[in-house]
């Protein structure tokens, strides 16, 4: 069935090196429109770099990236969130002091390029906007509240809701999970897939909890050492001998 999906992002023979350390060799990939597609990896795999090449903060050596047919090699991050890629970062990534409704208000005035102006307050713009994203992930309780203050895995709900302020097509979430709790956790999870699904959006994540990884992922792909060593379904993953030999075979936390 997958078969019949398009391909959104398409990556050639990535390469990365950082002053000698090659950290992305040779990765060719391929995503498919409306797929929950997990990068899985031991830690210093490459998994945030990968990330880093396809939204801009790096710029490969050699190699393409194509999103819906675009080569989005050199574009600046900004570029490329307008073309329909968000993500969040692997560390927290918002405005502490604001307010949670400010940070996504604030998201959506730089998205949608409103002027400020005498005659119309920034804090007028967008309300009803800022209103529905924070329904959707589940923070309009927390409207008021300093952001900074907000559990650990209500922040990475804010992110998500910043995320999406963008409107993107695709989903870049780097480590969604890390640092929750196992509750906050399968509540997030649920709460991605729900809203992937709901919105019609391509989800690329990493994680580095196999059963979350396992729980939603439709396709799964493994970088060790700044390689692809697989790409499939969860089950042909699951049984690659190359896979369970270097990583789910010992520590799957790396
Ligand atoms: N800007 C950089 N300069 C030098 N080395 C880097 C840089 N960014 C990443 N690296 C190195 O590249 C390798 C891959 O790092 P990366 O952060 O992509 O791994 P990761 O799979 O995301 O790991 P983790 O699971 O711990 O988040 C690591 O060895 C890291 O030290
Ligand atoms: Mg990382």
């Amino acid at each position: 069935m997958s078969d019949v999906l398009q391909t959104m992002l398409k990556i050639g023979g990535l390469w990365k090196s950082f002053a000698g350390f090659v950290a992305t060799r040779d990765v060719s990939f391929e995503l498919k429109a409306g797929e929950i597609h997990a990068v899985i990896g031991p830690n210093g795999a490459g998994k945030t770099t990968f990330f880093n090449l396809i939204t801009g903060h790096l710029r490969p050596d050699k190699g393409s990236v194509a999103f819906e047919g675009r080569d989005l090699v050199g574009l600046p991050p900004q570029r490329i969130v307008r073309l329909g890629i968000a993500r969040s970062f692997q560390r927290i990534n918002i405005y502490p002091r604001l307010s949670v409704f400010e940070n996504v208000q604030v998201a959506l005035i730089a998205h949608e390029g409103q002027q400020w102006n005498l005659f119309r307050p920034g804090r007028s713009l967008h309300r009803e906007g800022t209103r529905e994203l924070l329904e959707l992930v589940g923070l309009a309780a927390e409207a008021t509240e300093t952001a900074g203050e907000l559990s650990y895995g209500k922040q990475k709900q804010l992110e998500l809701a910043i995320a999406l302020a963008s409107q993107p097509r695709l989903l870049l979430l780097d480590e969604p999970t890390a640092g929750m709790s196992p509750q906050e956790t399968s509540e997030t999870i649920a709460s991605v897939r729900d809203i992937v699904k709901a919105r019609g959006l391509t989800l690329l994540f990493t994680e580095h909890d196999m059963s979350v990884v396992f729980g939603i992922a439709e396709r799964i792909s493994v970088l060790h050492h700044g390689e692809m060593i697989a790409s499939g379904a969860p089950d042909a993953v699951r049984n690659d001998p190359e896979v369970k030999r270097v990583y789910l075979g010992n520590n799957a936390h790396g």
